[in-house]
């Protein structure tokens, strides 16, 4: 959520500021602004409403340069999306700022910085950083120290770049809350919120921990820790393969994505899963009797990664006979819940920096979990390390604001952690054959189902001038249709329901006319007769349906039902197989509505804040 990108160097860094930035543009994109200083002491800035496109005009218009730099691409949360409230700001034409992250008490503190005679020109929060600082500068005359004080007095999170006029050759930078990653050069050095940024100009970074303030100049780089200590932090090589930056052809990431999930579920099971089963080793060092006392799992995430715990509960108890609640992260954090014994506490992110799931975490870890484990797509970030087991999904970078790949790479996990837990609580020979038979033929089946692009292309014709959806499923695709629906709602801007289909007779079924598609997930199991009877309830009272079926299931297209057979697949993988037409689907009605599909309004990537 926002983007920051910085850079202290001999060169002109503008065009290395730029490249973060539209690096990170997925991360915000309502605003975007940089900040210079020259090698004469000259602070200058440029920032623009919308795109960073916008912004690259304008320095292409009215050039500026500079060795030193700030950038950054924002996600509004406190002051509308104007020039004014764009960052970088300034205090007194002297300190610039760049901030992720929200502060709590900026209330207060610029009530007493006003006081003090400092002059807001923004509704920001981030702005309050920029007078801090500048206050305390002038109290101890250091810069280092200045951003060390005025930490102190921040609730909240943040992670933040400082620039001071009169001190050009380093740039100060604080992060907590916030991911911040130092990148090295040689020398020059760079500063950003995701190490994506900096790939064109370093492979070499270092990971800033909680409440880390940092001092970099052109050729070094200091790191002090809360208590104001110098601390090493570990200097590490990327080895992240893919470079996100790159569409490969496709006309927009999210279509890549679906498109990459038949190798990136190769890859997440690559090594992991063997002909007989999964060692326990997969979720860390000593995972295995971490695992063996888990009788109750505890899951919590936000949205797509929220549904994806929710498909796993029908596994954990279905096959791993273990206990499952599944909470929204947001939910949990501030209600006082029972912690089962023998609990494990597991968390799901894409970014591993979700607000409230990190905040939901570190509230487990306090009330007597016996592990914690999350399933995450990024190495380093603060969910990883704050989880005493992890599970890396290798989805690769996830640019598409809306999630694709990281999901089903994260149902993936599951059904391999369903296979550990199970392991000591009485799984099924045939459930646990079940399983790896599933997962060995599960990205052959993905191929097979991405070939229904052009039959759901059709489809989608049909959705574009619709104003609302219901999406139907039963047992494990339940989750599945509330993620087509999410999916569906988020870049196409069609209101979009999920239902267990069960419920329709409980109220919703009064929504039902000729100008409510109706998209049902139909696999070939146990509840098909009952979802069928679900269906004709629909059918009978004028309502179109879109059903995404099993051959096997015997649905026929006709006036009122449009079919899509899905390959066949074993049970256990079903709701990713499904998963997939109902991606192509918003994909492609979304195309045809002509939104943003990577950047729909109002939403951002990795939801740092609260
Ligand atoms: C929707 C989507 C979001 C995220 C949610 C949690 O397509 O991407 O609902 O799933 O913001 O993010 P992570 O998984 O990074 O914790």
């Amino acid at each position: 959520m926002c983007g920051i990108v910085g850079a202290i160097a001999e060169r002109n860094v503008v065009p290395i500021l730029l490249e973060g930035l539209r690096r990170l543009e997925y991360r915000g994109y309502d605003s975007a602004g940089v900040a210079l200083l020259d090698g004469q002491g000259n602070l200058q800035r440029t920032r623009r409403i919308g795109k960073v496109k916008e912004l690259a005009d304008a320095l292409q218009d009215n050039p500026i340069k500079g060795v030193t730099g700030i950038a950054h691409t924002r996600w509004a949360t406190h002051g509308g999306v104007t020039e004014a409230n764009a960052h970088p700001h300034f205090s007194s034409e002297r300190i610039a700022v760049v901030h992720n992250g929200i502060i709590e008490n900026y209330e207060s503190l610029r009530t007493d910085l006003t006081t003090k005679g400092y002059g807001f020109t923004s509704d920001t929060d981030t702005e309050t950083i920029a007078h801090q600082v500048h206050f305390e500068l002038d109290n101890c005359d250091d810069l280092l120290t200045a951003v060390q004080n005025a930490v102190k007095k921040f609730h909240g999170a943040y992670g933040t770049v400082i620039l001071d006029k009169n001190d050009p050759d380093r740039v100060i930078v604080a992060r907590s809350g916030s991911p911040l990653v130092i990148g090295l050069g040689l020398g020059e050095n760079f500063i950003a919120s995701d190490q994506m940024a900096l790939f064109p100009v370093t492979r070499r970074f270092m990971f800033l921990e909680e409440g880390d303030v940092a001092e970099i100049t052109r050729t070094s780089i200091k790191v002090f820790d809360s208590a104001g200590l110098p601390v090493e932090r570990e200097v590490k090589e990327s080895n992240l393969e893919h470079d996100a930056g790159d569409k490969a052809g496709y006309r927009h990431y999210m279509l890549k994505e679906i498109h990459e999930q038949p190798t990136v579920i190769r890859n997440t099971l690559s090594g992991r899963l063997q002909d007989n089963g999964i060692s326990a080793n997969i979720f860390g060092h000593g995972a295995d009797e971490l695992l063996a006392k888990i009788k109750h799992v505890q899951i919590i995430a936000c949205g797509t990664s929220y549904h994806s715990g929710m498909t796993a509960r029908y596994w954990l108890e279905q096959y791993a006979n273990v206990s499952c609640n599944v909470e929204i992260a947001s939910e949990f954090r501030y209600r006082k819940s029972y912690v089962h014994p023998n609990s494990l506490i597991v968390t799901i992110s894409q970014s591993g920096e979700t607000a409230d799931t990190l905040a939901a975490l570190r509230l487990a870890k306090e009330q007597g979990y016996a592990a914690s484990l999350t399933i995450c797509n990024v190495p380093g970030s603060s969910l990883v390390r704050e989880s005493d087991l992890a599970f890396m999904t290798l989805a690769g970078a996830e640019i598409g604001v809306a999630s694709t790949k990281a999901f089903t790479t994260q149902l993936t996990g599951f059904l391999m952690l369903t296979m550990a837990l199970g392991k000591h609580n009485n799984m099924s020979q045939d459930d646990h054959q079940h399983i790896i038979k599933a997962l060995h033929s599960l990205p052959a089946k993905l191929e097979e189902t991405l070939q229904l692009t052009d039959g759901i292309k059709a489809l989608a014709e049909e959705f574009a001038d619709m104003h609302h959806s219901l999406f139907l499923g039963r047992g494990d695709q339940y989750p599945i249709a509330m993620e087509g629906a999410l999916k569906l709602k988020e870049i196409s801007y069609i209101h979009a329901e999920a239902y267990a289909s069960g419920e329709l007779k409980h109220g919703p079924l009064a929504l039902i006319d000729d100008e409510m598609p109706v998209i049902v997930v139909a696999p070939n199991n146990e509840l098909l007769e009952k979802l069928k009877s679900n269906v004709e309830e629909v059918r009978a009272r004028g309502g179109i349906m879109y059903v995404f079926a099993d051959k096997e299931a015997n649905f026929k297209s006709d006036e009122t039902m449009r079919v899509i057979n899905v390959p066949h697949c074993e049970s256990a993988i079903a709701p990713i197989v499904y998963t997939l037409p109902l991606q192509l689907l918003s994909y492609y009605v979304a195309v045809i509505k002509g939104t943003d599909v990577d950047q729909p309004r109002n939403l951002a990537k990795s939801v740092t804040v609260e």
